[in-house]
């Protein structure tokens, strides 16, 4: 794919939907009584791939496009399945499904492409061991085999922040008599919590700590989910370094565990108002976002899983920040659709950046002269949306092979560039 720079970006856009609390949407309707129906649904591959996986196990789904009609069938209605369950190159699918799989008194086998065949499965085994289940994987990797039933309730002090660990024990802890809990270091992402309560369960949440009551009725819901606030972070990055552009996001997801990235370019200098909050347990609201200058920040610490999707953009940001900007407590990023904190580093070189990589985390030094590029996507859509987003800046047409993998959570990325720089003419 080649990219021309642009001139500045104008007008007013909504983002595909976001896609954790689609996938969500499609594995919690399942387990529930009755028909829900979701709106605004992310009709692309990983979430096609849950729903891929929620056929083989006998649940009817109804879909046209961004509408989706999930036929529950109850706590204990999914079916053995004949086959394999490809989960793609989605982790969540992997790891909710397995969650749930636990609870199940079959056994099934999750893979995936060789991607997710890399990413590490020992941090759902453990807890999900500890509960009772059977879970074997090759070297705590994909091919992740399952054999549930019979659970009991755990508590669990999880070694990492990550929403995807601590959604696979909440989820098995629905088939597990008593309460389970999972606290993690850091509060990562909580759309589990909030879409199970939303459904009937008993969920309580104490700081870092999510907790749910076994054996709970779900009931069927209609879901309207909200724009995805980690789309829209390539169009307001883009927006904030094209001098004079000006955007509107509407309907953008602004639940507080997902607007780490708005805190953190506010701190650099960025203008963006967030305006119209509205919505129900997920809060949503409109963005207007306003060409910037930007300066260089330290982030660390608990705002890391509040961001965590967004560090190859914000690293696109920091490159035309003045001074440093240093990104720390981020080693999750190894483990991510490719190693994003080397990826990022090996990639932002080819235009001349000065960027480095540290045991957990980024140095950038940001208003140097960059150049355009051949760039990898390293097939991760992140980092293929970044590199075009930063070839937007850059003095002539940069190529960056691989991009198809975009369609992964922006199917229309490029298109949406497109028609946001024409009506800026
Ligand atoms: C996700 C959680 C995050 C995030 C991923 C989606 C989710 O992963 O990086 O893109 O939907 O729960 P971890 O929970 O592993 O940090």
């Amino acid at each position: 794919m080649l990219i021309t720079p642009k001139r500045p970006l104008f007008g007013c856009v909504a983002v595909p939907g976001d896609k954790s609390i689609s996938h969500r949407a499609l594995l919690f309707s399942a387990l529930a009584e009755g028909d829900s129906h979701i709106q605004n649904f992310l009709s692309t591959g990983d979430c096609l791939s849950t729903m891929a996986c929620l056929r083989r196990l006998g649940i009817d789904i109804d879909h046209h496009g961004t509408e989706v009609t999930v036929h529950g069938r109850g706590l204990h209605g999914l079916k053995a399945p004949t086959a394999l369950l490809d989960c793609g190159n989605s982790g969540t699918t992997t790891r909710l499904l397995a969650g749930i799989l636990c609870g199940c008194e079959f056994e099934s086998t999750l893979d995936g492409d060789a991607s997710l065949r890399r990413r590490p499965m020992e941090r759902i085994i453990t807890p999900l061991s500890q509960m009772g289940a059977t879970v074997s994987g090759m070297g705590g990797c994909c091919p992740l085999t399952v054999r549930g039933g019979n659970l009991r309730p755990i508590h669990y002090q999880s070694p990492v922040a990550s929403a995807q660990l601590k959604s696979a024990v909440l989820l098995a802890g629905l088939f597990a008599d008593g309460e389970t809990s999972v606290t993690e270091p850091a509060l990562s992402r909580n759309h589990t919590e909030l879409m199970l309560r939303e459904m009937g369960a008993e969920v309580r949440i104490d700081g870092c700590t999510a907790a749910v009551r076994g054996l709970p009725t779900l009931h069927a819901c209609d879901i309207t989910v909200p724009g995805d606030i980690s789309s829209a972070a390539f169009l307001i990055v883009a927006t904030l370094i094209l001098a004079e552009s000006e955007i509107v996001l509407t309907n953008v997801g602004v639940n507080e565990t997902r607007t780490g990235l708005l805190d953190v370019l506010r701190e650099m200098g960025a203008d963006i108002e967030i305006f119209n909050r509205r919505g129900g347990c997920e809060p949503v609201a409109d963005l207007l976002v306003r060409a910037s200058t930007l300066h260089g920040v330290k982030v660390g610490g608990d705002i890391i899983p509040r961001m965590i999707d967004e560090i190859p953009i914000l690293a696109v940001a920091a490159l035309f920040a003045s001074g440093t900007t240093v990104i720390r407590d981020a080693e999750e990023l190894k483990v991510k659709e490719t190693n994003r904190l080397s990826a990022i580093a090996e990639e932002l070189k080819k235009c001349g950046a000065h960027i480095e990589t540290t045991a957990d985390g980024l140095v950038i030094e940001g208003g140097h002269p960059l150049h355009a590029a051949a760039f990898s996507s390293h097939g991760d859509h992140r980092m293929a949306m970044s590199e075009a987003v930063l070839a937007l800046r850059l003095d002539e047409p940069s190529a960056i092979d691989d991009f198809a993998c975009a369609e992964i959570s922006y199917p229309d990325f490029l298109g949406t560039i497109a028609r946001l720089t024409e009506e800026s003419l």
